[in-house]
């Protein structure tokens, strides 16, 4: 009966109970008693250089300056990737630029089961970095071997074949609920990710930057399960981007994700103020900053309690860049280019310049998740809705499975004569876009960006981004349901399942 009240809609929500933080461990305030936050036996050889090995240190990359060193920002989103969440998220991105003009980005964790692939390809094309966290969202360190390597590379499998990503393009990889053990990152390492993103760490007493694994953690890993101490874990190669744990604003461990946890609180002002402060903690040392949502927070409670996240996060990145000259928000791989090669704030339009959605009149439309040709209707005519089973139904620009992807078939044969052709490895060269009809790389007209000027305070979006978004609002000749009509189930659900 639940599942069917879900199946009218192409969203599936039933991991958002699975999904609340509520499994997440809380920050553990520094306890050296039982772990020391940091590993004094960690040693990294002067032979680790960029860009293939980079040690875990306390210090700005390059040996740049803080007044030089760009402020990064980054913004992640795990689980089941779904229009009435992407929608909300989406608003927030959109409400503001970079200093390249350019939309803010995601990197966001899918989890493959009740996910919307299309939205992949949409956010993909949309310059958003798509990473994967297993396909049904188990606790890794719980599972057997064989589970544990199904989830991995099943996700990560599907999430190229469904959704359209380059392997080359897809790097990251989180554990659901935050829970790792050694088991758990050789199993990583093996499906060939080329970083983690899943250790908690407290920005002031173990202020590291992302770091190779080379040579194991120089820090204990939160909130690891029995893990090895000293040199045991270690990756060549291999990245471990850390999650940074927000702080209250007098500086006691706050939130590891999802700020505003008790949404009946309503505590909105003390979010922003600890939110705030927390990033002006990063911004002394310019250690880089995230903050880190399960998406199907913004809407479990209700759409009064989404607008009011949404209006948090959109607050916060609006005061970060009225009041900070050289925040750059980026994905987790872009962070990585630039501490493999550290360019100063001065030079990073340069280093990442924007790219904008390929939109104009002179563009036929191709399924790439983008309104190509600016009718305001994105993919018009060409994305299709697989009902793969009565309780399953997706969009897809990638033909639709057969059956619903799992741990044994993660990606089953395309249904019909398989006439939609998978990406290719590498990405499109020459800022070309994967036509999968076609089944070649296209070149597409894309509008110019407008630059901010960078005295300005309080950028806003430019021209470009705005007939973008424009077309957000109708998909393929149906329109997109309206987040607050989900509200109500969604809260049924989590009711439900609890
Ligand atoms: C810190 O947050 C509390 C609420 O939690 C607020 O009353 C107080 O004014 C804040 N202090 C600063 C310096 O922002
Ligand atoms: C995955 O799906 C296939 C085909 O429906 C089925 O035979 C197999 O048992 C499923 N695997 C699991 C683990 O459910
Ligand atoms: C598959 O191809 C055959 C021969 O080209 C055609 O007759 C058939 O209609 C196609 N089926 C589908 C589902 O497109
Ligand atoms: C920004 O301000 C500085 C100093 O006030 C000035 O030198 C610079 O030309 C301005 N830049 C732009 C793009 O207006
Ligand atoms: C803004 O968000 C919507 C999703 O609601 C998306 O379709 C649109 O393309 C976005 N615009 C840009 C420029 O990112």
């Amino acid at each position: 009966m639940l599942a069917r009240i879900l199946s009218t809609a192409f969203v599936l929500l039933p991991l958002v109970t699975a999904q609340t933080p509520i499994n997440i461990p809380a920050p553990v305030e520094g306890d050296p008693a039982t772990q020391p936050a940091n590993d004094p036996t960690y040693a990294c050889p002067a032979t680790c250089v960029p860009p293939a090995c980079v040690c875990a240190s306390t210090k700005i990359p390059g040996g740049l300056s803080v007044e030089q060193t760009p402020m990064f920002v980054t913004l992640t989103a795990d689980d089941a990737i779904q229009d009435p969440t992407y929608e909300p998220f989406s608003q927030v991105l959109n409400s503001t630029v970079n200093p390249n003009g350019c939309n803010l980005p995601f990197t966001y964790f899918v989890s493959t089961a009740w996910t919307n692939f299309w939205l992949i390809t949409r956010a993909y094309n949309l310059g958003h970095e798509i990473g994967a966290h297993t396909i049904n969202h188990p606790d890794l360190t719980t599972v057997s071997a064989t589970v544990r390597d199904q989830e991995i590379q099943g996700s990560a499998q599907a999430v190229m074949t469904y959704g359209g990503i380059p392997k080359s393009d897809l790097a990251g990889f989180r554990h659901p609920f935050l829970a790792f053990n050694k088991d758990s990152f050789d199993s990583v390492a093996k499906a060939g990710f080329k970083y983690d993103s899943s250790v908690t760490l407290d920005p002031l007493t173990q202020p590291y930057w992302p770091h190779t694994l080379d040579y194991g953690f120089a820090y204990y890993p939160q909130p690891c399960i029995k893990c090895p101490s000293g040199p045991s874990m270690q990756y060549k190669g291999m990245w471990e981007i850390p999650m940074y744990n927000l702080l209250t604003n007098d500086s006691k461990l706050w939130s590891s994700m999802d700020p505003i946890i008790n949404p009946q609180l309503n505590d909105y002002d003390v979010a922003l103020s600890n939110i705030k402060a927390t990033f002006q903690v990063h911004y002394k040392t310019k250690l880089p900053f995230g903050l880190y949502q399960h998406l199907a927070q913004l809407v479990a409670w209700g759409p009064e309690v989404e607008v009011k996240k949404v209006q948090l996060l959109k607050d916060f990145v609006a005061w970060t860049q009225k009041e900070f000259k050289d925040v750059w928000y980026v994905t987790n791989q872009q962070l990585i280019s630039w501490i493999q090669k550290p360019v100063p704030a001065d030079q990073m339009r340069t280093f990442l310049p924007c790219r904008p959605p390929a939109v104009d009149k002179a563009n036929k439309e191709i399924c790439d998740g983008i309104d190509n040709d600016g009718d305001g209707i994105i993919d018009n005519g060409v994305v299709e809705t697989c009902q793969v089973t009565e309780e399953v139904s997706f969009q897809s620009c990638y033909g639709c499975p057969t059956l619903v992807p799992n741990i044994t078939q993660p990606v089953p044969p395309q249904k019909g004569n398989a006439t939609r052709k998978p990406a290719p490895d590498a990405a499109c060269p020459n800022a070309g876009t994967w036509d999968p009809i076609a089944g070649a790389c296209i070149t597409l007209t894309r509008p110019q960006v407008k630059i901010p000027d960078s005295n300005a305070s309080g950028s806003k979006p430019s021209g470009t981004n705005g007939d973008q978004s424009k077309g957000s609002g109708t998909v393929a000749g149906a329109k997109v349901a309206k987040t607050s009509v989900f509200g109500a189930t969604l809260l049924l659900v989590a009711v439900l399942s609890a």
